[in-house]
C-alpha cells in the first residue's frame, strides 16, 4: 500500500526556474519514495540514474530486502524460517498468492503443478537444432521462448485465470526443460516426469535417472535441492526481474517475458556468477590452492586486472547475504552426506571468505559473499555440471519472475515501460554528398 507522506520534497533551481513540490510516499517498511511522475511535464527535465541505484521502478508486495541488515522477506516471512519450515512449492504459493497454503490449498496447489510437468512432445525436436555442446542457458532461453508457440492462443494476459495457468505451467515445466537441456548435452534419453515424486525429487530423477534402472531419490540431496530452489525464488527488482517486468509491460505473452528473464540471468554479474565462481575456485586450485589466495586477492584489488571475486558483492546487500549463510549450511549437510567433508574447493571457498572478510579492500566496500558463492559447490557435489548452475537458478527464479509479472499486469495503473535518456550525440546536421564525406 502506497501511503502519501505528509513530508514534501521541494525541487528548486539556482537559475531561478520555477521550483516544484514533489509528493513523497511511504511503504510498509523500507525507504520512502519521491514521486517524480510529473517532473518532466512541469520542468522539462528528466532524472538521471543509469544503474537505477536510487530509483524505485514499481511498488510491490512480494519481496523485501534490507541490504544493511542482510534481511530477506518473502511476503513478510524471513528466508531463514521459510528455508527450514517450508518446501519450495509452499514458497511458490506464498509468492504467487500472498500467503502460505493451508493443508487443503497445499494439496490442491501441489496437484496442479504436478499435473503440468510434461511438455509437448514436439519440444524434443526443438532441441535437435542445437549442437550437443551448446550452453544449457542458450538451450533454455530457446525452449522457454518456444513454450509461447504452444500456448500463445490461450494466453490473454489481461485474464487473471490465464495468468494463473501460465504461472502453473512455467513452474511445472521448468524442471522438465532444464533436465531435457542437460540430457541433450550428455546424449542420454529424456526421462519423463514421475508424478509420485516431490518437485525436487522429480527433477533429480529427470536429471540423473536412465531408462535402464530404477532411480532412488536421496532424501538429504532432495531436501538440499528444494532449499536451493527456495533461496533463489525471488529477490525484489533485480536485473532479470526488471527485464521480465519491462518485457511484459508491452503486453507480450508471459512465456516470452520469462525467456527474456532467462537471457538476462545468464550474465556473470547476475545469475551466471555461480558458474563463474566455481570456475574461479578451480583456477585458484590450479594456481596452488589456499597458498595462492593472497596472490589472487592482489589481482582482484588491482583495478587494471579486471578480476573480480565472483560470488562476492551485491548492489543491495552491504552485509552478509542471508542466502549465502543458508547455502553454506546446506553445503556442510550435502558434503557430509556424500562423505566429501574435505572437498578442496569448499575448504578453499571458506578460506577465501575468511581472508576477504578481514581484508580492508572488501571491508571498505562492504563486499560480502552473496547467494552465488556457495551454491556452485553444493550443486557440483550433487552432480550438477557447472554450465547447468545458472539454469537451476532460472528454474527456481521462474516463480519470482511470474509472480512479479502478474503483480504488474494485475495493477490497473501499469503502463508500458519507456525510459528516456540524456542525449550527448551529434546535434542536427545535413547529409553531405558522397564526394564530400
Ligand atoms: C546476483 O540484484 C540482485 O538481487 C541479484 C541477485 C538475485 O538474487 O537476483 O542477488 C543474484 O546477481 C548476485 C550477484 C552475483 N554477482 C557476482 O557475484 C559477480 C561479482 N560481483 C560484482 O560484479 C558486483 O558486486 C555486483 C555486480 C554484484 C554489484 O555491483 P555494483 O552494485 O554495481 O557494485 P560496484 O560494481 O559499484 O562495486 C562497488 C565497488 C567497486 O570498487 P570501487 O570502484 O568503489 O573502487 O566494489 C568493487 C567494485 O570494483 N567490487 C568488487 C566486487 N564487487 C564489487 N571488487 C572485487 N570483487 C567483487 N566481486
Amino acid at each position: 500500500m502506497m501511503t502519501p507522506s505528509d513530508v514534501k520534497a521541494t525541487l528548486s533551481f539556482s537559475d531561478g526556474s520555477a521550483s516544484m513540490d514533489l509528493p513523497l510516499y511511504k511503504g510498509t517498511i523500507g525507504p520512502d519514495v519521491i514521486d517524480i511522475r510529473k517532473l518532466y511535464a512541469q520542468t522539462g527535465k528528466f532524472t538521471y540514474d543509469p544503474g537505477f541505484l536510487s530509483t524505485a521502478s514499481c511498488n510491490s508486495t512480494i519481496t523485501y530486502i534490507d541490504g544493511d541488515k542482510g534481511e530477506l522477506l518473502y511476503r513478510g516471512y524471513p528466508i531463514e524460517q521459510l528455508a527450514v519450515n517450508c518446501d519450495f512449492l509452499d514458497t511458490c504459493h506464498l509468492l504467487l498468492y500472498g500467503d502460505l497454503p493451508n493443508a487443503d490449498q497445499r494439496t490442491d496447489f501441489h496437484g496442479r503443478v504436478t499435473n503440468h510437468t510434461m511438455v509437448n512432445e514436439q519440444m524434443q525436436f526443438f532441441l535437435r537444432g542445437f549442437r550437443r555442446d551448446a550452453h544449457p542457458m542458450a538451450i533454455l532461453t530457446g525452449l522457454v521462448g518456444a513454450l509461447s508457440a504452444f500456448y500463445h492462443d490461450s494466453t490473454d494476459i489481461n485474464n487473471p485465470e490465464h495468468r494463473d495457468i501460465a504461472a502453473i505451467r512455467l513452474i511445472a515445466k521448468m524442471p522438465t526443460l532444464v533436465a531435457m537441456a542437460y540430457k541433450y548435452t550428455v546424449g542420454q534419453p529424456y526421462m519423463y516426469p514421475q508424478n509420485d515424486l516431490s518437485y525436487a525429487g522429480n527433477f533429480m530423477r529427470m536429471m540423473f535417472a536412465t531408462p535402464c534402472e530404477d532411480y532412488k531419490v536421496n532424501p538429504v540431496i532432495e531436501r538440499a535441492l528444494d532449499r536451493i530452489f527456495i533461496l533463489h525464488a525471488d529477490h525484489e527488482q533485480n536485473a532479470s526481474t526488471s527485464t521480465v517486468r519491462l518485457c511484459g509491460s508491452s503486453g507480450t505473452n508471459p512465456f516470452a517475458a520469462i525467456a527474456a528473464g532467462v537471457a538476462c540471468l545468464w550474465g556473470p554479474s547476475h545469475g551466471g556468477a555461480n558458474e563463474a565462481c566455481l570456475n574461479m575456485l578451480g583456477d585458484i586450485q590450479k594456481m596452488g590452492g589456499v597458498a595462492k589466495v593472497g596472490e589472487f586477492m592482489n589481482q582482484v584489488k588491482d583495478k587494471n586486472s579486471g578480476v573480480k571475486l565472483m560470488g562476492f558483492g551485491h548492489r543491495v546487500y552491504k552485509n552478509y547475504d542471508p542466502r549465502a549463510k543458508l547455502m553454506r549450511e546446506t553445503c556442510h549437510e550435502v558434503l557430509g552426506e556424500l562423505g566429501l567433508q574435505n572437498d578442496p574447493l569448499f575448504k578453499l571457498a571458506m578460506e577465501l571468505e575468511k581472508i576477504a572478510l578481514e581484508d580492508d579492500y572488501f571491508v571498505a566496500r562492504k563486499l560480502y559473499p552473496n547467494v552465488d558463492f556457495y551454491s556452485g559447490i553444493v550443486q557440483r557435489a550433487i552432480g550438477i555440471p557447472v554450465p547447468l548452475f545458472t539454469a537451476i537458478f532460472a528454474l527456481a527464479r521462474t516463480v519470482g519472475w511470474i509472480a512479479q509479472l502478474n503483480e504488474m499486469i494485475g495493477d490497473p495503473e501499469y503502463k508500458i515501460g519507456r525510459p528516456r535518456q540524456l542525449f550527448v550525440g551529434a546535434g542536427r546536421r545535413d547529409v553531405p554528398p558522397l564526394s564530400a564525406r
